[in-house]
């Protein structure tokens, strides 16, 4: 079986190399930018028609949910023109895509407590959102489809809040963080695996994944600083007193229940991931 593997050089396209490597696969086609650039069609449809894999991970996206506000065309291109070249041309060679989309593609207005299915209505809230969910669009109309919704995305290769709240620690005693967002962690290590689970099937359809159980962002912080033995004190504070240009959703806690009606395991704690995306970072 052949792998094409967008966003390599991301968080997520890293480990899903690492994790197809791991299984023994070794027909793989890893590709960021420079090797397709995918708001060219032309460059998207002769990759494809060239190497003609039997499955692409999607991975690569326009993933700066702030400054999408500001650039919502390029946003676009790359979230939306993108993926429909991809569905496109995948379609025809007969290829299963794995698109990853988002929890930003709901309003996050569900009481803490209740969580999203799959079939929810969705409404997202940010030009990012907007994007992903037409990405999802595109992305059904090849037959062969699975939409992968996560959150909160942590890995090795790339910067996420994790790397960002140590960074901050080296320099400060105290922080400000949000408590009123709701949502899960996700370690794209623990996320490749459901992903590579998923395509070594034909249960096609709409997934959520990410690690298991739901916090806020300050929870997290406080879990990560107490993990990483940092001695930082974290101030829990509305999201109205930390303006960001994206709306995000208030509560974007995913129901996971579609793993289990199709058979698969679902993801590790999130707590368990924090301790294990620390080892990993040791032994760098
Ligand atoms: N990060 C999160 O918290 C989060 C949450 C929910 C869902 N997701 C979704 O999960 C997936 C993986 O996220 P991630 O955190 O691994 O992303 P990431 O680390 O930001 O990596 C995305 C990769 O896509 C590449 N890319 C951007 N524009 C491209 C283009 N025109 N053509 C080809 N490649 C392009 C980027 O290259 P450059 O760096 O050179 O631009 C980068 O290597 C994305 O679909 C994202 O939307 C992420």
């Amino acid at each position: 079986m052949r792998f094409l593997v967008t966003g390599v050089k991301g968080q997520l396209g890293y480990d899903i190399v690492r994790e197809l490597k791991s299984r023994g696969y070794t027909d793989i086609l890893e590709f960021d930018k420079d090797d397709m650039d995918l708001t060219k069609e032309d460059e998207v449809r002769t990759k494809i028609l060239e190497t003609k894999p039997d499955v692409v991970f999607h991975c690569a996206a326009y993933t700066a949910v702030d400054n999408a506000e500001d650039n919502a065309e390029l946003a676009r291109m790359v979230n939306v023109l993108g993926t429909k070249y991809l569905s496109e041309v995948t379609s025809e060679i007969g290829a299963k895509i794995i698109y990853i989309s988002t929890d930003y593609v709901f309003d996050g207005e569900k009481p803490y407590g209740e969580t999203y299915d799959v079939d929810d209505p969705v409404n997202p809230t940010s030009i990012y959102g907007k994007t992903k969910l037409d990405g999802e669009i595109e992305a059904k109309k090849n037959p062969k489809h699975f939409v992968v919704r996560t959150s909160w995305v942590f890995g090795i290769n790339g910067n996420n809040f994790i790397k960002t709240m140590l960074k901050l620690s080296e320099t400060r005693d105290e922080i400000n963080v949000v408590s009123d967002q709701f949502g899960s962690p996700t370690y794209t290590v623990d996320l490749a695996r459901l992903l590579v689970d998923l395509a070594e099937t034909e249960k096609y359809g709409t997934y959520h994944a990410n690690n298991e159980g739901y916090t806020s962002w300050d929870e997290f912080a406080r879990e990560i600083f107490k993990v990483f033995n940092k001695n930082m004190k974290v101030n829990s504070i509305k999201t109205e007193n930390y303006p960001t240009k994206a709306k995000r959703p208030k509560n974007s806690c995913l129901s996971k229940e579609c793993l289990d009606r199709e058979g698969f395991k679902r993801l590790p704690s999130w707590q368990s991931a924090v301790e294990r995306y620390k080892k990993e970072m040791e032994e760098l």
